[in-house]
């Protein structure tokens, strides 16, 4: 069954401007992220893209400009991270979202601990319900993994999938992975493809940062891409082949550089 979505979308800036004292690092962003959608971000080092991150995930606020998240207008004196995950946001980084020597199960409860009568926590539930986010959601099966594995016993690609988990078993609307694979072997690489692909089945939106073409096509509904601070193209998959959008991206960077050099 499908339900009536209530927001078209899961996030949708307005006019978006940031400067870092003189330096503009975005410059009229205007972009609508699906409830259901997956945008990959492309661009160059430095064209903006964890910038825009920023701001949505409330790390800090833009110079001017609007954000709205599931339909409400974001007040940016009241906006941070907390917030951000409070609305549903969530972020996947490379390797940082997870406490290194803790048991897994405790990496699912962090900030929202379930208790029992007397305010301790409720071990056999939080196991119980994290056991249940291995199988289901990241689909750890008989890996030698279980919810009292170390955190340091994961590889990087299976951190990523904790995180990734958790996002999804707490109802992220919009989950967000600025460069999740960097420094991940092929395999990881796979699971960490694979993990949104659970996204999109999961009915929620996100945004993917890479700068593996191949890997941002297989995956992405579309693809939005940043120069030096604007939105220069926005190219739904279905109407681009890779090949096609490798091209685009090759010449787009060749007529930079034409007008760069005359
Ligand atoms: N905290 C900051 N202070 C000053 N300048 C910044 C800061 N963060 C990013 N910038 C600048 O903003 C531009 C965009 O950076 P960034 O968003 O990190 O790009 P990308 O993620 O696409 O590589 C760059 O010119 C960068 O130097
Ligand atoms: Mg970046």
């Amino acid at each position: 069954m499908v339900e009536a979505p209530t927001q078209p979308y899961a996030g949708r800036l307005v006019n978006i401007e940031k400067y870092f004292g003189p330096v503009c690092a975005l410059k009229n962003i205007n972009l609508d992220i699906g409830r259901n959608e997956i945008v990959g971000l492309i661009g160059d080092n430095g064209a903006g893209k964890s910038t825009l991150i920023k701001i949505i995930t409330g790390v800090f606020p833009p110079t001017s400009g609007q954000l709205y998240v599931a339909g409400r207008r974001v007040n940016f004196k009241k906006y941070s991270v907390k917030r951000a995950h409070a609305h549903g946001i969530e972020t996947v980084y490379q390797d940082r979202s997870l406490g290194e020597k803790q048991v897994l199960w405790r990496n699912f409860f962090i900030g929202r601990q379930i208790t029992l009568p007397f305010g301790f926590i409720n071990v056999r539930k939080e196991k119980e319900i994290a056991n249940e986010i291995m199988l289901t959601t990241i689909g750890f099966r008989g890996k030698g993994i279980t919810v009292d594995s170390k955190v340091s016993v994961l590889s990087g690609g299976e951190r990523q999938g904790v995180a990734i988990g958790r996002a999804m078993h707490f109802q992220a609307e919009l989950i967000i992975l600025d460069e999740p694979t960097t420094a991940l072997s092929l395999k990881e690489v796979r699971k960490v493809l694979n993990f949104v692909h659970k996204i999109k089945e999961g009915g929620k939106a996100c945004i993917y940062i890479s700068h593996d073409i191949q890997d941002v096509y297989e995956i992405s509904d579309r693809f939005v891409i940043l120069d030096r601070g604007q939105i220069v193209a926005s190219i739904l998959k279905e109407e681009i082949s890779l090949k096609a959008l490798d091209e685009f991206l090759l010449e787009y960077a060749h007529g930079l550089k034409d007008k760069e050099d005359s």
